[in-house]
């Protein structure tokens, strides 16, 4: 099996490389890092550097890689130093919403142009990405956050449509959308303290809840919204 984790240095994707080495010993695992490669991995992995917002970049990765069965797409941001999820209209800022759309949504799309031939060869090919439940139109309750809600709802909406389109064209291919539940990363440290202690995962966790869900994942789910017990979670 071949298998590529799209920002494997983050803290659920590092966790997913890690957990993949010991679940799929055999496989062959590559995995993408922006500026630091991670130093502490035991086994074999293939690390590439990738800025996920080049889509030239992407594309020379897919010309290297021409032949994978699980790209699992780990990246995203909910803050930079600076900015962070707004509380009401008046904060928001329009670079930070782009720059939430520009990771959230675009490398997924990038990725999924780009590697479509190789996931095609495939007879258990998955396309995965970590989305949000906070991306969820019909669960928004609370409002805020605007710039991550929008970015992570775009990602779901393109990843329905992608689902639908690669049903006619790659029917054993299947699409996910996942969510992690509050996992303990410097994503989500600002916004811990009123998380409670059984509520906040550690990486590892998440890792093994998810893998099975993507392993055992058949093409009728193809196209879903699934938390990392394997609810369904609405659109
Ligand atoms: N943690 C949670 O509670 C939680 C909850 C729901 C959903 N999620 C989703 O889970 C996914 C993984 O998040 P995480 O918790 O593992 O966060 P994380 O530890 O902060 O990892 C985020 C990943 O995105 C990459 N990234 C961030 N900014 C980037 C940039 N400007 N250019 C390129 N790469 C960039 C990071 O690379 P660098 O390390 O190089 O920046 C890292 O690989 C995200 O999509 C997030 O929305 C997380």
């Amino acid at each position: 099996m071949k298998i590529l984790i799209v920002g494997g240095n983050g803290g659920i994707g590092q966790a997913m490389v890690k957990q993949i080495q010991v679940a799929y010993p055999a496989a062959t695992l590559h995995a993408t890092y922006r500026q630091n490669r991670p130093t502490d991995m035991q086994g074999v992995v293939n690390w590439h550097p990738l800025d996920v917002t080049s889509e030239v970049e992407i594309k020379q990765l897919s010309e290297q890689l021409t032949e994978l069965d699980w790209i699992i797409n780990c990246i995203g941001i909910l803050h930079t130093q600076d900015k962070g999820p707004e509380k009401n209209l008046q904060s928001v800022d329009i670079d930070f919403l782009q720059h939430n759309i520009s990771l959230n949504m675009l490398p997924s799309v990038m990725l999924a142009k780009h590697f479509s031939h190789a996931l095609k060869q495939s007879v258990s090919a998955r396309f995965i990405v970590i989305s949000a439940k906070v991306g969820s139109i019909s669960d928004n309750r609370l409002g805020g956050w605007y710039s991550y809600r929008a970015s992570k709802a775009a990602l779901n909406m393109f990843l329905k449509t992608l689902s639908i389109e690669w049903q006619r064209t790659m029917k054993h291919c299947v699409v996910l959308a996942l969510h992690p539940g509050t996992t303990d990363t410097p994503l989500s440290k600002p916004f811990q303290q009123s998380v409670p202690k059984d509520k906040l995962f550690t990486p590892q966790y998440v890792a093994n809840c998810l893998l099975p869900i993507i392993a055992n994942a058949t093409p009728a789910q193809t196209g879903s919204f699934l938390a990392y017990d394997g609810a369904l979670l609405p659109w």
